[in-house]
């Protein structure tokens, strides 16, 4: 298994009141599933894919990843595990402004031990792979949605992870542009990588193989 959440609860304190952003979530992932979330706004669609990236944390319950129980390490060690293991897509692309796109692309790679050389042939193959050779020196104002979105998703996958999470990652494209991403996560997972994806499209839900829906915070 990749990863399983038990019992897991998640609140904030308001005005001497718990207010739970998640609730009981029960939640069981095998290596190589394509799982969307669904659900309406605000029902902690975000919260989820967060705390399963391990960017936030949580209040009760338990979440094992890989077999490290999360919930106990130390911050160092969980970071490390992210870092390893997960790659995040945004809806915003998240890209550094003041950053060419080889440099964006760079940035996972810095917090490894790669040397120079071959941070240099990893960026390259990506660039590749992804077809934007030609705006390597480009900043990311210079670039349309679609290509920002790519250069995204090319920073999620330069360090091989073996989950990739996505907050709805065609959220800002034209439905080609959105087509072509979906069809990217669909050839990547047939090449073995788990992928989440948080979406409001039936149509982009059904490029996976399992559906979750929240509602207030809970699984129904
Ligand atoms: N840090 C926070 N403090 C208080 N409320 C929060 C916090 N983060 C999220 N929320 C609330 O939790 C709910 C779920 O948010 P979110 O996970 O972003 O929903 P979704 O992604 O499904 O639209 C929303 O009502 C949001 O306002
Ligand atoms: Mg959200």
């Amino acid at each position: 298994m990749l990863l399983h959440l038990k019992n897991i609860f998640k609140w904030v304190n308001s005005g001497g009141q718990r207010v739970f952003l998640l609730k009981d979530i029960n939640l069981e992932v095998e290596e190589g599933e394509f799982i969307s979330i669904m659900g309406p706004s605000g029902s902690g669609k975000s919260t989820l894919l967060n705390l399963i990236g391990m960017l936030d944390g949580f209040d009760e319950g338990e979440y094992t990843f890989l077999d490290e129980p999360v919930h106990t390490l130390k911050e160092k060690h969980r970071a490390n595990l992210y870092k390893e293991y997960i790659g995040f897509v945004f809806q915003s692309y998240h890209l550094l402004d003041d950053l060419t796109v080889k440099e964006n692309l760079e940035m996972p790679l810095l917090y490894k031990k790669y040397k120079g050389a071959e941070r240099k042939a990893m960026v390259a193959d990506m660039l590749d792979r992804f077809n934007i050779v030609g705006k390597k020196d480009l900043f990311p104002a210079q670039l349309s949605g679609g290509q920002q979105q790519l250069v995204g998703i090319a920073r999620a996958l330069i360090s091989s992870p073996k989950l990739i999470l996505a907050d709805e990652p065609t959220g800002n494209l034209n439905s080609k542009q959105g087509e072509e991403i979906m069809e990217l996560f669909k050839q990547l997972n047939n090449e073995g990588v788990t992928i989440i994806q948080v979406t409001h499209s039936e149509k982009n839900a059904a490029y996976g193989s399992r559906i979750i829906n929240l509602l207030d915070g809970r699984m129904i």
